[in-house]
């Protein structure tokens, strides 16, 4: 069943029920300002940091769902009342429409002749929201309408802002002036910023104490306010402020009337909070509500986002036989990826915002799938987070985006983190060509009198794995490798407890063969690139190492039909047959393979079968199996989960990605393409009852075969799939690789593909890439034509003149 439409023309996913199966949400803001929005328009926002600068209040896991909080409308006419987006009010609609788009989301609703739509975006270089409105009188006669705004504002700390009520509930300070009310909560002492939210016309009321507006057992559902037709003009003075305005709205027949609303953040020098006596210094707010003040300049900054989105969207066009396909690639995967370079895992409808900040891991892949339309973004990002790593190579897990430091409380020793920062550098340099910054002075836990070289940190990178091998010369795991609930040093005793409690021996035994299999494909990107920049001899070192990792993954790795996962502490091993439960796992198979383990022998074709067959399911492939039935405590976290969620054998996209690039590795473009079809989801949309979570983008896990389940969607938006599943498509399936010295081309695609078009910028030129495939095969280049000449091999030089080149790749 759907619950909406594709509209490619628009680039937006247009929902038409206001009760999806789940909050279908969007993210508004790519720069510092940032907000989450539901289809209802629930939802939050944060400047920077989602737990440290939290502007807006959410309650997550509420009841009902998604009346956590958000910037809610609601129109009053003549004792009724309802909210044009159906929440919070929840009154009956005639009609109703939400279009997510690229950093936009409009909602409309109509009731008693009256149509309302609101377009929330955060325009380019603001720090704030936009709600442009627009009221028409649709009916015969004559409408007094008064619509209310409201939202409610969370003390800045959204963590301590959910916790420490004895203080917080006394500390809440407004101003209100003329249209504008202004959050300043601690102005005079601990802050240097305020929020504020406006609207363009004279207000007949407003209300910022959020018990006046509600009613002390209230709730969003029917505001006191709202179902007297009155504001109550009341000033916070602790307890909770919030924002709400009355506008008398007196519409003809026929007629619109259309406001500008902004919610914005300011930050004023820091000496100012002490000179202040609580007193805003307002010019910076005022200057924002100058530059949206009409309609039409709301209608000019909407226009540069959407020109601003169209720029970033034309770096990577597919132009294939599939609508789904060419939707994918060319828009909502790569938006995704934008959301996730930004939030990391930090905050959706599934991560609080208070949890976690910029993880090591996580947003060194997300580089991955970002790194072509922003390329200056992620150098910044990479070297935030080199200048997070340890002298020892090891990495903190996590960083706090206001602060940029390392976070203590969430640990490090997770030991497959350095190798994730190679492999976003080497992106970073193929994809823009620029060397120097592997020369950039680099901070090892941002202390710059320890700074060295990027390409040093590389290098201890490297070193940390072959520094860090166990019993069989396989890298140690440490608290876990990208399998966060793979704990084998650090299970406890109890079921249910922190898995970080105990430590069993000293960490020196168990071993991971996906680290061994990310270190033969990462390892050897980092000798091409020691090579490139003259060190032949660190090349062949790497190499050497690599080589050797290969043998040991090969003797002491391979189980007979797919690689092992693990040994665990006390040697044995994990996700072999020997293995009661968990006799295969997914990762090694795909780092193995993509590190060239047992292509020549056919093993590697062997461990691919052995995932079809074990681990195939409709929706994708499961992490493990069977699923852990039985709690393994020296395994940690996994075997807690049910089976079929979660690591223990549910669908985990993320991974999903890997065994697509290998299948393409080993030139099976039939199967490497049959995976990414089953986990796409807009391939996904027709059974959006089962899978619940938006259409338009991946989510983390779907419950697995095992799970009561099967099929259902969780986690949404923040995921390393984004990344992943963009790189497998894009540069593994239709095989457009950036490499050093130009463009790669490399498909592996479904042999009854006559072929497809891509149009690829890259280094400032655009080419025009046509690919046929006359003879349907899979995989393999025989002639390439550049510009109307023959070029050998399949290398795209780079020209460099900025101009449209045209190139005609033939496959056979
Ligand atoms: C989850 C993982 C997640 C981790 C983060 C675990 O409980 O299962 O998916 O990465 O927590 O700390
Ligand atoms: C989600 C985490 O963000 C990521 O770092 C991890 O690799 C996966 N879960 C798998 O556990």
């Amino acid at each position: 069943m759907k619950f909406g439409y594709f509209d490619d023309v628009r680039k937006e996913y247009v929902i038409t029920t206001p009760t999806t199966p789940y909050p279908w949400i969007n993210y508004l803001g790519s720069q510092e300002f940032f907000s989450l929005i539901s289809n209802t328009a629930g939802g939050y926002s944060f400047y920077k940091d989602a737990k440290l600068r939290r502007i807006t209040r959410f309650r997550y896991n509420n009841v009902p769902l998604d009346l956590g909080g958000g910037r809610y409308y609601y129109l009053y006419d003549e004792g009724d009342f309802w909210s044009p987006g159906f929440s919070p009010a929840k009154k009956e609609l005639d009609s109703y429409e939400c279009r997510h788009g690229m950093g936009y989301t409009i909602i409309k609703g109509k009731r008693n002749d009256v149509s309302t739509e609101v377009t929330f975006f955060v325009p380019m270089d603001f720090n704030g929201e936009v709600h442009k409105v627009i009221v028409k009188n649709e009916g015969e006669s004559k409408k007094n309408l008064k619509l209310f705004s409201f939202l409610e504002w969370c003390l800045w700390n959204a963590d301590d802002d959910d916790r420490n009520f004895q203080r917080n509930f006394s500390t809440g300070e407004v101003e209100v002036k003329g249209s504008v009310i202004y959050h300043k909560t601690e102005y005079k002492e601990r802050r240097n910023h305020y929020a504020f939210f406006s609207v363009n016309a004279p207000i007949a009321g407003f209300d910022s104490d959020r018990e006046s507006f509600i009613g002390t057992y209230g709730g969003f559902d029917a505001p006191k306010a709202v179902v007297a037709g009155q504001s109550t003009n009341s000033v916070a003075d602790g307890w909770s402020p919030c924002a709400s305005h009355s506008v008398e709205i007196s519409l003809e027949p026929g007629e619109t009337k259309e406001l500008v609303f902004i919610l914005g953040y300011v930050e004023n020098p820091v000496e100012d909070k002490w000179e202040s006596k609580g007193v805003i210094n307002k010019k910076k707010a005022e200057e924002m509500i100058a530059k949206y003040a009409t309609v039409a300049d709301a209608d000019k900054g909407l226009a540069e986002l959407k020109e601003s989105w169209e720029k970033l969207l034309s770096k990577y066009i597919l132009e294939s036989e599939d609508d789904k396909l060419n939707r994918q690639v060319n828009i909502w995967n790569q938006y995704q990826c934008m959301v996730t370079f930004n939030l990391s895992r930090s905050a959706s409808y599934f991560e609080s915002g208070v949890g976690r900040g910029m993880g090591f891991r996580d947003s060194n892949q997300d580089i991955l799938g970002f790194v072509h339309q922003i390329p200056d973004r992620a150098r910044e990002r990479i070297i935030d987070l080199a200048s997070t790593q340890l002298e020892s190579g090891g990495a903190y897990h996590q960083y706090q985006p206001l602060t940029k430091r390392g976070n203590d409380a969430i640990g490090g020793n997770f030991n497959d983190d350095p190798l994730w920062l190679i492999l976003a550098v080497v992106a970073y340099v193929k994809e823009t060509g620029d060397y120097s910054i592997l020369d950039v002075m680099t901070p090892f836990d941002n202390d710059m009198s320890k700074a060295t070289p990027l390409a040093d940190h590389l290098k201890r990178s490297f070193d940390h794995v072959i520094n860090n091998l166990g019993p069989h010369g396989l890298p140690l795991i440490g608290r876990a490798d990208w399998n966060d609930c793979l704990n084998l040093n650090c299970f406890s005793t109890e079921p249910g407890e922190s898995f970080q409690t105990t430590t069993s021996k000293d960490g020196k035994v168990a071993e991971s063969v996906m680290i061994a299999g990310m270190f033969t494909y990462i390892g050897e990107l980092y000798a091409r690139l020691m090579e490139k920049i003259g060190k032949q001899e660190e090349a062949d070192r790497a190499d050497s190492e690599v080589a050797k990792m290969r043998q040991v993954i090969m003797k002491d790795g391979w189980d007979g039909k797919w690689f092992i996962r693990a040994y665990d502490d006390f040697g044995k091993k994990i996700g072999s047959d020997e293995c009661e439960e968990g006799k295969i796992f997914i990762e090694s198979q795909g780092f193995c393979v993509m590190g060239s383990c047992g292509i020549e022998d056919g093993k590697a074709i062997e461990a691919l079968d052995s995932v079809e067959e074990k681990l195939g399911t409709k929706y994708g492939l499961v992490l493990n199996n069977p699923a852990f039935t039985k709690y393994v405590v020296e395994y940690g976290e996994i075997s807690t989960y049910p089976a079929g969620y979660k690591e223990n054998a549910g669908i985990f996209c993320h991974n999903n990605a890997w065994i697509m690039c290998a299948e393409a590795v080993v030139g099976r473009g039939d199967k490497a393409f049959d995976y990414y079809t089953r986990i796409a989801p807009a391939y996904l949309e027709d059974v959006s009852d089962v899978h619940r979570t938006e259409p338009y983008v991946y989510p983390q896990m779907v419950a697995g075969k095992d799970a009561k389940r099967f099929g259902e969607a969780k986690n949404s938006w923040l995921t390393g799939t984004a990344s992943w599943n963009f790189i497998a498509i894009s540069q593994f399936i239709l095989g457009i690789q950036p490499d050093y010295d130009g463009l790669m081309v490399n498909p592996a695609i479904p042999k009854d593909w006559n072929g497809f078009k891509v149009t690829r910028e890259f280094r400032g030129d655009v080419f025009k890439i046509e690919i046929q495939n006359p003879n349907h095969v899979s995989k393999g280049v025989v002639k390439m034509i550049v510009d109307g000449s023959e070029v050998a091999g399949n290398v795209i030089p780079v020209v460099g003149d900025g101009k449209e080149h045209s190139v005609t790749v033939i496959m056979g």
